[in-house]
């Protein structure tokens, strides 16, 4: 299959032409290559959407000059609580990977039952401090894109990987910032809040499906222990399981992608 992490990577770029002049480095966008007949862009590493973010605002600069504190989070249509004071935005990423469920097969009236997730995190921090609406947009357009594969630390993608979520156990969402590029640490969460996705949000991948995920403010498991302190999550796209467990199997992904804004000491 061709849908590799460079279209992932290719795509989003291009959602973001409209909105941002390119800027050329490291020779350019790619090249067309001819794949058993048909011709196939490949990206260069400088096609990544999230380069864009990094050097916003003015594309004649290639310094990562955003400012978070500038960056707004969007309101949740049932309002979830702000951030605690003394709290500063560390980081916002975008997540892309799976809601888990079960069912209970044994139970004809039986509905699906949330196990976790397991995202990557992908760093966006300078597209929300300087361009919200594109942000905004980039949830959706990830859905509809296959996870990429940023286990490849050579690939572009690797590096603009932030960090990982997935789940300690039913109740404890986690959040791993460190890679090999960084260490912006860990932190063990559980749900504080909740508001569900505005009536528009997506249905689910090409916009099939049961609907997205809540919008969700965790608060850490153990403040004293951890410098990540809460995280929203946010622009949820996809991720709802269907309403009963008829015809599904005992265990079920359903994508989905997320913006997540951390808040730290
Ligand atoms: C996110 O990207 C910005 C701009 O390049 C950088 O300054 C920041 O350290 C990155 N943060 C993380 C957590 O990767
Ligand atoms: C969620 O937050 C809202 C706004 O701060 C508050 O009114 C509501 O009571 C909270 N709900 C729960 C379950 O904590
Ligand atoms: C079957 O599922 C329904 C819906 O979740 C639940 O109310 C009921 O208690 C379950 N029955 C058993 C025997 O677990
Ligand atoms: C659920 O999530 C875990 C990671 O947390 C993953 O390893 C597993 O394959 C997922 N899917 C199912 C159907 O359990």
């Amino acid at each position: 299959m061709l849908f590799t992490q460079a279209s992932f990577v290719l795509a989003l770029a291009t959602s973001a032409v409209a909105a941002a002049p390119i800027e050329k480095r490291w020779g350019g966008w790619g090249s067309w290559a001819n794949h058993g007949g048909r011709p196939w862009w490949t990206p260069s590493a400088s096609a990544s959407y999230l380069e864009f973010g990094k050097r916003f605002p003015g594309a004649d600069s290639n310094a990562p000059t955003c400012d978070l504190s500038q960056a707004v989070m969007p309101a949740a249509p049932t309002p979830l609580p702000a951030p605690a004071s003394g709290l500063t935005l560390s980081h916002v990423a975008i997540g892309r990977g799976t809601q888990n469920y079960t069912c209970d097969l044994t139970n004809a009236t039986a509905v699906p039952t949330a196990t976790g997730a397991k995202a990557t995190l992908f760093n966006v921090s300078c597209i929300a401090a300087d361009t919200p609406d594109l942000l905004a947009k980039l949830p959706s357009i990830a859905l509809d894109l296959p996870i990429p594969s940023s286990d490849d630390e050579s690939s572009p993608a690797y590096q603009d990987m932030s960090g990982h979520h997935y789940f300690l156990d039913a109740t404890t969402p986690f959040f791993n910032m460190d890679t090999t590029l960084h260490q912006y640490g860990t932190g063990r969460f559980k749900k504080s809040n909740g508001s569900n996705a505005p009536s528009d949000a997506l249905l689910g991948t090409n916009n099939q499906g049961f609907g997205s995920v809540q919008w969700l403010k965790l608060d850490a498991k153990d403040s004293a222990g951890q410098v990540l302190q809460e995280v929203y999550r946010l622009n949820t796209a996809g991720g709802q399981p269907p309403k009963t467990c008829q015809g599904m199997p005992a265990a079920f992904e359903v994508q989905y992608s997320s913006e997540y804004w951390i808040w730290a000491q």
